[in-house]
């Protein structure tokens, strides 16, 4: 009888268990009414950013981007790109030809930005961006060509001509002093001054949204929203000239760079918000800033996972309840991670031993548990951009006063394209909170490189144009 209550005990123990995890998790669970609800608000804060009354204070900035219509296919010349805010840093050389054999060709260099310089000065910054310029041009044999160049600067930036952009604030893992409140165009040309070694034209500013968007157009003329899904999280569309107040003139659209991160900012996603969400927040380096992206994107989806597993370790539910040294790490559950413990083709073993990779001493239990908390908390990352694609294409067949909008999306970034389900759950959102849209959607290959090249070909002709 002694040996039945422990039975009992036991099981009873851990049904309680299951359930306290399963609470834990029930916080991440979203309905359909909670997520139409951030669809709504989302377009709440888009009219807030695009009016001259609200724009200063709105989250949603709705930057304008001085890019006023897709790709032509007319676009040629040879054009120098950077690709600064993503995953890597890249130097490219991008070839365009127009004509009837239109054809794009790339040479591009990774390069590292150690993370002294993302969090020093600005001066080191772009000094080192210059000298990753210096070593690219010798690469290629190119020193003495004075190429027009576009900076894909992944960052939000106020935009007052397609060549000057001042840094609104720096988001992701950037620190550097000195640069908010700047021209980052200017930093760059200074700093190119300074080394005295080439001369280069800079031509356009570029958010990889809007590179992004611009690459899928050349392809596929229907593309007139852009979004990357990455280490952070931003989406830009093709918007009505009268309808961005902040901008002269009324006729025909230009492209807006929404900066959906900050979505949030003002509190109006907090009751969906949890405390490991705060803690993620609290934990970075722009506290209170870009609270949607903290929920959203690949740079903090794994400090959601770890804050949650250092939660459940405490309760006694994990890792025999010992926090160890590599859960306290901030930043080990990176995108990569997160894909290959969700992957279904893993058998619990291997979700076992990348954990251990991790140092993460796991039992069977314990991995199911962190698959299970992986897979809620992509899950709503991927429910919650889509309810933001949501509102941004039901705002374009509003504009466009259509009953039905068939329209074409591209789309970057490492968290859409390695993540096993984030793109499958976010075009399902998208779909069901969306059904007057028909939305395509296209992968880009390089838009931030190819994307400033195009943009950049079509500012020098602008420029000759104007010349004239
Ligand atoms: C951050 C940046 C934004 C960029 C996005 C994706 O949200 O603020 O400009 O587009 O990351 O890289």
């Amino acid at each position: 009888a002694k040996g039945a209550a422990m039975v009992t005990a036991v099981a009873y123990r851990l049904t309680e268990q299951a359930r306290q995890i399963q609470q834990t998790m029930a916080e991440f669970r979203l309905s359909k009414t909670q997520l139409l609800e951030v669809k709504k608000r989302m377009r709440v804060e888009i009219e807030r950013g695009l009016k001259k009354d609200t724009h200063k204070e709105a989250t949603v900035k709705m930057l304008p981007t001085f890019v006023r219509s897709t790709p032509d296919g007319t676009e040629n010349g040879d054009f120098l790109a950077l690709d600064l805010g993503g995953t890597n840093f890249r130097v490219l050389l991008v070839k365009i030809r127009s004509g009837k054999r239109r054809s794009v060709e790339m040479h591009n260099k990774i390069y590292a930005i150690p993370i002294e310089v993302m969090q020093g000065t600005g001066e080191e910054l772009f000094d080192h961006i210059v000298h990753c310029i210096s070593d690219f041009l010798d690469y290629m044999g190119m020193k003495s060509a004075r190429l027009p160049l576009g900076f894909t600067f992944s960052f939000p930036c106020l935009q007052t001509s397609l060549d000057a952009g001042i840094l609104v604030t720096w988001t992701k893992g950037f620190k550097a002093t000195d640069c908010e409140g700047e021209d980052v165009v200017e930093l760059l040309r200074e700093a190119i001054k300074r080394k005295e070694e080439f001369e280069l034209d800079v031509v356009a500013i570029v958010n990889d949204t809007v590179g992004t968007m611009m690459t899928c157009a050349y392809e596929e003329p229907t593309c007139e929203v852009g979004l990357i899904a990455g280490t952070g999280s931003n989406a830009c569309y093709m918007e009505e000239m009268k309808n961005i107040e902040i901008v002269e003139g009324n006729e025909g659209r230009m492209c807006v760079n929404m900066e959906w991160g900050a979505f949030g900012d003002n509190g109006c996603l907090d009751d969906i918000r949890t405390k490991y969400d705060q803690a993620v927040d609290e934990n970075s380096l722009n506290e209170g800033k870009q609270r949607y992206e903290k929920m959203c994107s690949g740079m903090y989806l794994g400090e959601i996972v770890r804050q949650i597993l250092i939660d459940l370790t405490k309760r006694g539910f994990l890792f025999r309840g010992q926090i160890s040294e590599t859960l306290k790490t901030r930043g080990i559950f990176e995108t990569k991670f997160l894909s290959q413990i969700e992957s279904d083709r893993l058998a619990l073993l291997q979700v076992r031993s990348i954990l251990q990779q991790l140092g993460l001493d796991s039992t069977c239990d314990d991995s199911i548990i962190v698959k299970e908390v992986c897979g809620t908390v992509s899950r709503r990352a991927a429910q919650i951009c889509g309810a933001g694609m949501a509102a941004v294409v039901d705002k374009i067949r509003e504009n466009r006063g259509l009953d039905h909008l068939d329209i074409t999306v591209g789309v970057d970034g490492t968290l859409y394209k390695l993540h096993p389900h984030f793109s499958r759950i976010f075009l399902q959102t998208v779909k069901e909170l969306a059904p007057k849209c028909d939305v395509n959607f296209l992968l880009s290959e390089d838009g931030s490189g190819k994307g400033a090249a195009l943009i950049t070909a079509v500012g020098c002709r602008q420029r000759e144009l104007g010349a004239q």
